[in-house]
Order: C-alpha cells, then structure tokens, then sequence
C-alpha cells in the first residue's frame, strides 16, 4: 500500500506483507517521522480514480459487458452474508450446502486442488476447517463462474483447453509461492490466480470478431497480447476481468490480482498477493503449462520479484524450475482441470 508521510507529505510503498498487526507503526525514510499505518484501511474500497482506468474506457466497457449473467442466486446469497457481521461461518456454509450440486462441484475442486487422491475432504464444514472458509466460498465462486462460461457457445479460434490449462498451473505455482513467502491465504491466492484471465473468456464470447482480430494481429506483428488488445479494442482483460467481478461484488482481494496481474507496480493495495499472481503467470507461461493466447513471455517485474524476496530470499530459477514442475505433476494428478472445464 502506498503511505503518505502526514509531516514532510512524502509518499512512499510499504510491503501489505509487513502489516501483520491491525496497527503497526512504522518510520518515514524520508523524514523520520512516527507513522500509525492502521491495516483496516485495506478493506476500504478504492475510487474508480485508484484502479487506473479513464472514465472514458470505463463507460465503453461496462456498455459492452452489461450483457453479461447474473451471478447465480446462491453465490449472491453467500456475498450478501459475507457483509453481514452477524452472519456465521456455519450460516454461509449451509447455503453452500443448500444447492446439491454447488457442493459436489465444490468439494471436487477442494480435493482435487489441494489434496489430490489420498485425503478426501467430504463436507463442506470439514473443508471450511481444513482450508479455510474463504477458499471454499472463492472455490464455490470458481465453480459457478466455470458453469457459466461453459454453456455459452464459443465463435472465435481461441483455444480454451491451452487456456484454462495454463490458469490451473498459474493456481498452483500461486499458491506454492503463496505457501514459500507466507504471503496472503494460499487458497484464497490459488482462486485469484485461476481467475486471472477470466477476461479473455469474455472477450471470445462477447467479441468473436475481436478476439480473432487480437489473436491474429499479436502473432503477425510479434507482440503480446496485451498490446494487441490496446490496439484493436482499446481496452484489455485485466480491465474487463476487473470489471466483470465488481460487478458480481466479488471480494476485492480477489479482483485486484486480476486487474494487475501484467502491471504489479501500479497495484496500491494487496501488491504482495498481485506480485505472486503476476510471477506465476509468467512462471506457467515460461513453463509452456497450457497456451494463453500469447506468444511473448514478458520478464517478472523487478518490483514484484523483490517483493516476494522479502520473505523468501532465495527465490531464483532453480526454484522457478521447482515450481514449474511441480505444477506439472498436480494438473496431471489431480483432476482440477477434468472437473473446471468438463
Ligand atoms: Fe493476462
Ligand atoms: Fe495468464
């Protein structure tokens, strides 16, 4: 998060991973000055102003994906309790419970992310226990979100296989590093980083035409896809994936990965947890774990690597090479892939 010295008016980045108190004290660099950094200034929502987007791009956006679906009821039902302060871990869990096949999905994915063959998890309750409530509920989200892009029919030549084969090995590598630097939630981390191009599922579905035209242009020109995106549309899928799950109110430290997943150092909140999706993004992509659409491997950001440093100081390329591997191995293991897309 950024900080803004109240005495000499410096502003300057502070590491969220360091906050691990509600209050923590901390020195300017510049003056020297006491500071009270009060972490639950995290959860206030940023100005549209924050996420870096025009107000101009932003209206042509949200035309665009205002056709999108609804979130399904249960899922609402789940985020308008998460508000609630009076509402119970159990409470949440038995709306999960409530839609049988919510909770067969969901408990597929559990066991196949986390624990592959040997442990099975056969409750929700007794995943809430092991893994969280958060990876639960982000898990039930995934599994909605992969029902309803599955029933929407496919128009242009993008290859969804390579692509939600590289968003599974993206998980994994997040949430290995997640586990490695003790940053963030590993499970939590693992659902944002299967996310994170959510953006070009809506691009093929809502614009064919466009989508081939990005595919094309990036291949015969030799850019990334990115730029490729800025060039034909305008806009890009961090923006429209952004877009997509703030508009299902989806929790903020899951779609601010998504939003700066190809630009880490523009993240003002949560930028460890942006740094790992954008490491393991690049990570699958060196790996060639699926196909996402982009034929250039960018370089991990300095910034974001020497963020995940802070913890995990001997982060190098052998350990790259680790985590590529093991990746690998878990997407052959478990049947996370088999059950997202099939
Ligand atoms: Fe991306
Ligand atoms: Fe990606």
């Amino acid at each position: 998060m950024i900080i803004k010295c109240p005495k000499c008016g410096k502003s300057f980045m502070l590491n969220d991973a360091l906050l691990k108190n509600n209050v923590t004290q901390i020195f300017c660099p510049n003056c020297n000055n006491k500071i009270v950094v009060e972490k639950n200034k995290e959860d206030q929502k940023p100005t549209e102003n924050e996420y870096q987007i025009p107000k101009e791009k932003l209206d042509k956006i949200l035309t665009k994906i205002e056709d999108l679906p609804t979130l399904p009821i249960v899922i609402q039902r789940i985020l308008q309790l998460i508000n609630d302060p009076k509402a119970t871990t159990k409470q949440i869990g038995s709306i999960i419970t409530s839609d049988q096949s919510l909770t067969a999905k969901t408990l597929k994915l559990v066991n196949s992310a986390f624990y592959g063959f040997s442990k099975k998890i056969t409750t929700v309750d007794q995943a809430i226990v092991i893994i969280g409530f958060n990876a639960v509920k982000n898990l039930a989200i995934s599994a909605s979100l992969f029902d309803i892009f599955k029933n929407m029919n496919q128009k242009s030549g993008f290859d969804r296989y390579g692509f939600w084969t590289h968003c599974v090995g993206a998980a994994f590598i997040s949430k290995q590093i997640s586990e490695d630097t003790r940053i963030g939630n590993p499970g939590e981390i693992f659902v944002s980083a299967l996310l994170h191009d959510i953006g070009k599922i809506v691009l093929d579905i809502y614009f064919p035409d466009e989508m081939n035209k990005i595919l094309y242009n990036a291949n015969n020109k030799n850019i990334s896809f990115i730029q490729s995106e800025e060039e034909i549309l305008g806009f890009t899928h961090p923006e429209v994936g952004f877009l997509l799950c703030r508009k299902w109110n989806l929790p903020e430290n899951l779609y601010i990965p998504i939003r700066y997943h190809h630009h880490p150092n523009k993240a003002i909140k949560y930028e460890s947890i942006v740094a790992i999706v954008h490491a393991a993004n690049i990570i699958a992509k060196a790996g060639n774990i699926g196909y996402d659409g982009d034929s250039v491997t960018p370089k991990i950001s300095t910034h974001a690597w020497n963020l995940l440093k802070q913890t995990k100081p001997d982060l190098s390329t052998e350990t790259i090479k680790i985590y590529i591997d093991s990746a690998i191995h878990h997407i052959e293991a478990s049947d996370f892939l088999k059950v997202a897309i099939s």
